[in-house]
């Protein structure tokens, strides 16, 4: 990819979102990674993958790579057929084992219904490489998750009718995750925007205009705070631009 902020350079992804990310004392860094058409949309007729292409797949597997969890909604798990994490060439792995984390991300899903498959191709995890998905429901969730995963998912539940985000990513951080990489989809993003807890943001924008409304990277009601960023990194590849943005 071609960097044009802040300096102009080719470089590889890996070297592109390359940072110190330092974890809070009570959770971990939140990095949020979306796709954007021209004008704004997260999807195409329910998914995502119209967006993309072999360099935004890229810079997916890049930033996972990064990540010790990553966290999403299960509206994003169902819309996308979630799968196991790949990492995306050695390198990465290297600077994975050398950071000292496990082969690949553990996946954390946010569900109060519990209406997750668990033949969805996330839930089938070589424990070797990473620690079983965990699910964060509510108590009425948690009834049709036992019922249905065994020996797949880690249930974590809340006893509200919610689950609240700040308290997911507090568990996290009392886990190990220092840096927990969020993948949407926007109603999750809307809350974790509304709650302040995005240290990070890597936006994709695909040179595509899809038009339609309200589907945006954190749709929801107007936020009370609306949250700030600086532009840290701007890069190209393909037509596409990746943004990078650091929290004020
Ligand atoms: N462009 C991109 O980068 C990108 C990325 C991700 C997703 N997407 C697209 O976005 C769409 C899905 O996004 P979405 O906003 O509809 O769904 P979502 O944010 O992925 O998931 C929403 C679901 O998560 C659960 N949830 C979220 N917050 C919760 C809370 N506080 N307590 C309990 N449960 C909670 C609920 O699950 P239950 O219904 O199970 O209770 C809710 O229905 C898909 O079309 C997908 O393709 C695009």
């Amino acid at each position: 990819m071609k960097q044009i902020f802040p300096s102009e350079k080719t470089l590889e992804p890996i070297d592109f979102y390359d940072r110190t990310r330092t974890s809070r004392t009570d959770r971990p860094w939140l990095m949020l990674n979306m796709i954007a058409s021209i004008d704004g949309s997260t999807h195409i007729s329910g998914t995502s993958g119209g967006l993309g292409g072999p360099s935004d797949q890229k810079v997916l597997a890049t930033l996972r790579s990064l990540a010790d969890v990553i966290l999403v909604g299960s509206g994003t798990v169902r819309a996308e057929n979630y799968g196991v994490p790949r990492i995306p060439d050695n390198e990465s792995g290297y600077r994975r084992a050398a950071r000292g984390q496990s082969t690949r991300p553990q996946l954390a899903v946010i569900s109060g219904s519990g209406n997750l498959d668990p033949s969805i191709p996330m839930f089938d995890i070589d424990q070797e490489e990473a620690s079983l998905p965990l699910i964060y429901t509510t108590k009425e969730g948690a009834e049709n998750l036992f019922e249905n995963f065994e020996n797949q998912a880690e249930i974590v539940i809340f006893d509200s009718g919610q689950v609240d985000m700040t308290h997911v990513l507090e568990d996290l951080h009392k886990r190990g995750a220092s840096v927990v990489l969020g993948e949407g989809g926007p109603s999750l993003n809307h809350q974790l925007t509304e709650a302040q807890l995005v240290d990070e943001l890597c936006l994709t924008i695909s040179p595509i205009l899809i038009g339609g409304t309200d589907n945006g990277i954190a749709s929801g009601p107007v936020l009370s705070n609306p949250n700030k960023f600086q532009l840290a990194g701007l890069a190209t590849q393909d037509g596409f631009l990746f943004c990078n943005y650091l929290a004020e």
